[in-house]
């Protein structure tokens, strides 16, 4: 791989080896070179010895990166880095690997200019639409086997910051609006990773909530309003997983940048979460040297502004203990040996593009939401349907992708445009998974046809003469960018308009990034959120149109009809003309002050305080079948909700059963919160008995002078049902 492993590792390897084989021998003889390497020494314990080992240049060196490398054109690369988004030499006489790490939110990025491959996932919030652990599960493991083949040991992805405004342009990368929903998926996704013996990372740390002004917003906010939601989100995910890292954000926080910040970093994330991993700075996200080693953050990225002479001098001049510059290597060494990056370090391979296609299809299948479908206007019937128009969102060829870090590269350039090799931050890539072909697939009597978005009139003819339109509309979005209203872009609205004018039995698949508006949704007949939908896209959405797939995804976020129904119907701070925001990073004229009027009531619980009515609520998802829920019973004793869930349709289908709780009065929340769910596989007339257990930190509320989570004495109302617009079932848990 580089100078490490052919100078240290294989002999280390070598030695273990030896050890292994001739263990009885073994006991007598000296001990090995490296006691470090000792598997059955907890990882606290080997990164101890190691760091027994280390000259002061040695440490520092661990604490920050070699610079901008591949991401900044002309920056150099040094000769080992991986060419990902970060480098850290590791120290080769100690037999400690460098860390080379990749962005990786929703698949590998950068793997075109080296010629690799990389598998793209359906978006973040696709996957939380799936409220499925397992999925989120299988998404990890794509991306850590896939990291590895690439000869790459850490990720950085695990986006969990939550959704306060359905405009912020990497909601995409993240997993929608309830924190609880959230933390799971990201938590299980995180743990996927790290099976893969990869290093996972969560971020952005903390209330990274917009794009605009990302490094010049100073997010307040009081201490319970962040724990019951932003870091509620953060506190589950790091539980569940353990990660490796936890990237800082470019924000501020109460008046101090994330990464620097006392609070978020000290005081919640290490104390209180227990998290014994490292704090990496997002890039360019670290604004000093001893500020921010003494508030916690443990590595520069991506290189040494402030960690390298800066906190030299400010451990020389006795502002940084040296304790703390030991804290932070034992860190990430500890974070080296738990994950495995030093036993088992990648090998390098070829990706499997049909396995992760596979994996990433399977993915999509679950995260497709059917939002309306008038008079069963799906699924489409291959034996009956004649004709079928497909218009817009570049169907014939591929679905499409989120921007920014998050980029995936499309195998064999972008599909639009092939003369594109890799992707470009800011430009919509395509990839070449086409729901038109899929359709034809489907239907092979039909007539399928394909107009584009540009021509209405071309695509309105089209339409009148065929039995079904579908209209792709697709909404790109990207890191540090947040688009200033809810509706489609260009003139897609019109467009659809237009279609369902020509036809009465138009279908509307929207590829967006997160929420959008359809002030056409009372003329159409059906309507599929499909996200960004992966490398699988087209075939996914084939299914589900079709009928193959019953689809049981359900919104991890809700749709306002308008701005004007959010908390915020102006973001503020946007910027004119949205130009891109990194430019402002350092200059504290810049900076302002944001307060999200919503606190504790984000997403669904400010429509029911505001009694605003969404157009599509938190937990909404239509299936081909019908569910009943019957037989409530809450078990106070053991804080569990038992009910009876039945299949009653013709075709098997999954429900995602939901359990609300809305805290006593006492609370000051008068609103309610999901606080468990299930998916439940049921056949056709199939009934089953599902129980969900309630965790007591989810039904507490924060108390901030005990800085504990405090179950309120009183009477909980207890609500069951498939959407959080639709309870079936209501019952009361008492708290004494
Ligand atoms: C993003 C991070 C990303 C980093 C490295 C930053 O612009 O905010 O999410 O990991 O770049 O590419």
């Amino acid at each position: 791989m580089n100078r490490v492993s052919k100078r240290i590792l294989i002999p280390s390897a070598v030695l273990m080896f030896t050890l292994g084989s001739l263990a009885c021998v073994a006991q007598k003889t000296a001990k090995p070179a490296m006691p470090w390497m000792d598997r059955s020494l907890s990882p606290d314990r080997r990164a101890d010895l190691v760091l027994g080992q280390m000259s002061f240049d040695e440490k520092m060196q661990l604490v920050h990166g070699t610079g901008w490398g591949v991401l900044r054109a002309g920056d150099p690369v040094p000769a080992a880095s991986n060419r990902g988004a970060g480098y850290i030499p590791g120290i080769q006489r100690l037999g400690i690997p460098d860390i080379n790490l990749a962005d990786s939110a929703v698949g590998v990025r950068m793997a075109g200019p080296e010629s690799r491959y990389a598998t793209l996932l359906p978006s973040g919030l696709g996957l939380a639409a799936t409220w499925d652990t397992d999925a989120a599960n299988l998404y990890g493991q794509v991306i850590g086997r896939e990291l590895r083949a690439q000869g790459f040991n850490m990720s950085i992805g695990g986006g969990v910051d939550v959704m306060r405004d359905p405009r912020n342009g990497r909601n995409f990368e993240y997993a929608g609006e309830d924190p609880i929903l959230a933390g799971h998926i990201v938590g299980e996704l995180a743990k996927g990773v790290q099976s893969q013996h990869v290093m996972g990372d969560i971020k952005h740390y903390a209330l990274n909530d917009q794009e605009t002004g990302r490094s010049v917003v100073d997010v307040h906010m009081d201490k319970r309003t962040m724990r019951e939601t932003d870091l509620l989100a953060f506190e589950i995910a790091i539980k569940m997983s353990e990660p490796a890292a936890v990237m800082c954000s470019y924000n501020l926080v109460n008046g101090d940048h994330a990464c620097e910040n006392d609070y978020l970093l000290n005081q919640v994330l290490k104390k209180d979460f227990g998290f014994k991993g490292f704090v990496l700075s997002d890039w360019e996200g670290t604004h000093s040297s001893a500020k921010a080693a003494n508030a916690g953050l443990d590595m520069e990225m991506p290189g040494e502004d402030y960690f390298g002479a800066g906190l030299k001098k400010a451990i020389a001049d006795g502002q940084v203990p040296m304790a703390r510059l030991d804290d932070m290597v034992h860190r990430i060494l500890r974070s080296m040996f738990a994950t495995g990056v030093v036993d088992d370090p990648p090998v390098r391979s070829v990706v499997d593009p049909f396995k992760g296609r596979d994996d990433a299809r399977h993915i999509a299948e679950e995260s497709l939401v059917l939002l309306k479908n008038a008079g069963a206007q799906l699924p489409l019937k291959s034996a009956t349907v004649h004709s079928i128009a497909v218009i817009g969102g570049h169907a014939d060829v591929g679905v499409l992708s989120g921007g920014g870090s998050a980029q995936v590269d499309a195998p064999g350039g972008n599909a639009i445009n092939p003369k594109e090799a890799t992707a470009q931050w800011g430009k919509p890539v395509y990839f070449p998974s086409s729901p038109m072909m899929a359709i034809q697939r489907l239907a092979p009597g039909a007539k399928v046809a394909y107009a584009g978005a540009e021509d209405v009139a071309a695509a309105t003819k089209l339409a009148a003469s065929s039995e079904v339109a579908i209209v792709f509309a697709t909404q790109y979005m990207t890191e540090s960018i947040d688009p200033a209203t809810l509706s489609l872009p260009d003139n897609q609205d019109a467009l659809i308009k237009a279609v369902a004018a020509a036809n009465p039995h138009t279908i509307v698949v929207l590829e967006t990034g997160g929420p959008v508006s359809m002030p056409w949704i009372d003329s159409v007949s059906g309507v599929l959120a499909a996200w960004y939908p992966g490398i699988g896209g087209g075939e996914a959405i084939g299914d589900v149109l079709f009928g193959v797939v019953n689809p049981s995804g359900k919104l991890p976020a809700t749709f306002a009809r308008t701005e004007a129904d959010l908390p915020l119907p102006q973001i503020p701070g946007m910027l004119a003309a949205n130009a891109p925001v990194q430019d402002m990073k350092t200059d504290p004229h810049h900076q302002f002050e944001m307060t999200y009027p919503e606190g504790i009531a984000l997403g669904y619980r400010w429509f029911e305080l505001k009694q605003r009515k969404p157009l599509f609520a938190f937990g909404h998802g239509l299936s081909y079948t019908h569910y009943k829920y019957s037989a409530l019973k809450v078990d106070a004793g053991n804080r569990v909700v038992h009910f009876q869930l039945t299949n009653t349709g013709a075709v098997p289908g999954t429900e995602i059963a939901q359990v609300y709780v809305t805290l006593p009065g006492a609370s000051g929340e008068p609103y309610q919160r999901l606080v468990g769910w299930e998916r439940v596989p049921l056949m056709p007339g199939q009934s089953k008995s599902v129980d969900i257990a309630l965790n007591p930190t989810y039904l507490s509320i924060f108390d901030v002078p005990t800085a504990g989570w405090k179950l309120l004495p009183g009477e909980y109302k207890v609500s069951v049902g498939a959407a959080s617009d639709a309870i079936a079932l209501t019952g009361s848990l008492d708290v004494h």
